[in-house]
């Protein structure tokens, strides 16, 4: 049985007042990268501060200056089989449904490489504010595999559906100022004065009335509801599961790990 208390700690909660909670992604030396571990616990922080009285604005960001989350952690994934993909994009998904229906509002600060998971989680949350070295990315094709943690349908509200496709199915990066020419950010600020903004924004935010602003929220969100965007859920867990075990996902993986670029068959079996 695993020893919860002896369990690397990756996610710290800070409050400013008032009402102000950062919940802050600390895996440095993976540049933030989201395992099966880190997930469990941003769960569990965030169903704390959901219901956490004293807290009216949640802050997602990520420890350090270089990243915010670089994504999904490669190494655990690249040896999943299908099954475990699913647990894994449904672990992933749990945590962007927490930040995106908390009620709450939640703000991404997004201070370095959000790529992948890192993309989706900041796309989870209601605002995102990046540093002006913030750089955006969904690079899943470049590992052989599809985004897991609901870029497929999020990503389009925010920069409409060609350009989520030119996106995903490139997966180039961008940096900050054209995801702010793109609307995927709300604010970009100089690395130096960023933490200070989003906090400035943040407590305009708290000091306003929490049941209104709550309502306001859930009936946005709602609209979400209207466009079946829950059932789409469902749809990108399974076929992020489908596609592990595939050639172009060992190898897409595989050369990460190995750290050089992949040689993709395009082959659609499963088999390794
Ligand atoms: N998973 C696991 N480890 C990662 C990681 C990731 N997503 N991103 C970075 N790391 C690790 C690197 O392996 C490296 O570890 P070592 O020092 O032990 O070798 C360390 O973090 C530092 O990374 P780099 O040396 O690569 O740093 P860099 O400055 O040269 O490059 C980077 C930075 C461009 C972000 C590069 O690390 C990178 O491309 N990372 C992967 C980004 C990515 O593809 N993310 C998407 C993942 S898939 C996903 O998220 C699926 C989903 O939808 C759920």
């Amino acid at each position: 049985m695993m020893d919860i208390q002896s369990q690397e700690k990756f996610v710290k909660v800070e409050y400013d007042s008032p009402g102000v909670a950062w919940v802050t992604v600390s895996r440095p030396k993976a540049l933030n990268a989201l395992n099966s571990q880190v997930l469990s616990q941003l769960q569990a922080a965030l169903q704390v501060e959901a219901v956490r009285p004293e807290t009216r604005v949640v802050i997602l960001t990520g420890d350090g200056e270089k990243a915010f989350i670089a994504g999904a952690d490669i190494l655990e994934m690249k040896d999943k089989g299908s099954d475990e993909g699913v647990y894994f994009s449904q672990l992933g998904h749990e945590v962007a449904r927490l930040l995106s229906q908390m009620p709450k509002p939640t703000i991404a600060a997004v201070n370095g490489f959000a790529l992948g998971g890192g993309t989706e989680m900041a796309i989870a949350c209601d605002l995102i504010v990046a540093s002006d070295t913030a750089v955006f990315g969904q690079p899943e094709v470049a590992l052989g595999i599809i985004p897991g943690f609901g870029a497929t349908f999020r990503l389009a509200q925010f920069v409409g559906l060609p350009r989520a496709k030119e996106l995903i199915f490139s997966g180039r990066r961008i940096k900050a100022q054209e995801a702010f020419e793109m609307g995927l950010v709300n604010h970009v600020y100089p690395l130096a004065e960023f933490k200070g903004k989003v906090l400035e924004l943040a407590r305009s935010i708290a000091q306003q009335s929490a049941p209104a602003v709550s309502r306001a929220k859930q009936l946005m969100n709602e609209f979400q509801e209207v466009c079946g965007l829950n059932l789409k859920v469902d749809a990108e867990v399974h076929a992020f599961g489908r596609i592990f075990g595939t050639p172009d996902q060992r190898e897409g993986m595989g050369a990460f790990a190995e750290k050089r670029k992949p040689a993709f068959t395009g082959l659609e079996s499963t088999s390794v």
